[in-house]
């Protein structure tokens, strides 16, 4: 890792410390922290490294050598053609899909090569695929609620088993995501860009550290993108975010540093306007 990006993720780490527990005694630069269990290592400056990952299907490379690094709180979008593994890469950080060779750590610690799926999840990796999966018949609450308890909510009765602050997250949450003015309504009458909110939603009452998102704004009307745009601004720095998409409008509304995977590995990396520039990125991908 160079030393700048070194630098960003410090500065991304503090910021990060400070907007996870804001007690004036959690400032710093988080260095040399005592490691609570269940508590992410973050001292490397990045909450995601994957190094040299590879895997192929049938003897068709997906994913090649693939290197990444994400710092906590970091918004990161990735873009490139159709079949650059930007799915699949996905995949192997959930533990859907195992890399033939390479390294996929959460923190400094945690080797995801180790987890299960369900495990990964667990730990606070959330994942929203591109068709949004709400339960039609419940309301908006409900499905938040559902989310928020898990298999505990469908045993018993539902209602008045929430603690206080499991309401105000909700609460905020339903803020977050503007649906508080429906939810009352059942998820199957909300129109598409509502229902991908409320699966983001449903993700985010579980506090991921780290969110990924596969093209959530393909569906969506202008508003809805736009909208779309502010809440992922408003979730920077809370929680991690790498997004995939390929609407440029949207990629240049919530852009800081973007990558460009083409054939399974990272094509470019930096600013937008950087790899806009970049002949490589026009030829594979831009320019076309
Ligand atoms: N489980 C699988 N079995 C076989 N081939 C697969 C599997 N998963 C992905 N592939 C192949 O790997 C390549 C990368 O696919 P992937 O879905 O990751 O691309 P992508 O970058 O997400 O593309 P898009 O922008 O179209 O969504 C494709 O050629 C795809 O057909
Ligand atoms: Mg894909």
């Amino acid at each position: 890792m160079n030393p700048d990006l070194m630098e960003q993720g410090r500065e991304r780490l503090s910021a990060h410390q400070d907007a996870q527990n804001p007690s004036p005694a959690a400032g710093g630069a988080g260095y040399g922290r005592r490691i609570e269990p269940g508590q992410l290592d973050l001292t490397h400056g990045r909450i995601l490294y994957l190094d040299e990952v590879s895997v192929s299907f049938d003897g068709f490379r997906a994913i090649h050598k693939l290197s990444l690094d994400i710092a906590p709180g970091e918004l990161r979008c990735i873009i490139g053609p159709n079949g650059a593994g930007k799915t699949t890469m996905m995949d192997i950080i959930t533990g859907k899909t195992r890399p033939d060779q390479g390294t996929v750590f959460f923190g400094g610690t945690i080797d995801l090569l180790r987890h299960s799926e369900a495990e990964i999840a667990q730990l606070g990796i959330g994942r929203k695929f591109q068709r949004p999966t709400v339960f039609e018949a419940m309301s908006v609450y409900e499905n938040l609620e559902l989310a928020l308890q898990g298999s505990r909510a469908l045993s018993a009765s539902l209602w008045g088993r929430l603690s206080g602050a499991q309401k105000d997250r909700l609460a905020e949450v339903l803020a977050l995501i503007r649906l508080a003015d429906a939810m009352e309504r059942p998820a199957g009458l909300l129109s598409h860009g509502q229902k991908q909110w409320l699966e983001i939603g449903m993700l985010l009452v579980q506090d991921p550290k780290l969110l990924l998102l596969d093209e959530p704004v393909a569906g969506m009307t202008d508003p809805e993108t736009e909208r779309t745009a502010e809440l992922f601004l408003a979730l920077k720095g809370r929680h991690s975010m790498i997004v995939v998409e390929h609407d440029m409008g949207f990629i240049e509304r919530i852009a800081e540093k973007v990558t460009v995977l083409a054939e399974g590995a990272v094509l470019a990396e930096g600013t937008l306007a950087q790899v806009q520039a970049d002949e490589r990125v026009i030829e594979v991908y831009l320019g076309r």
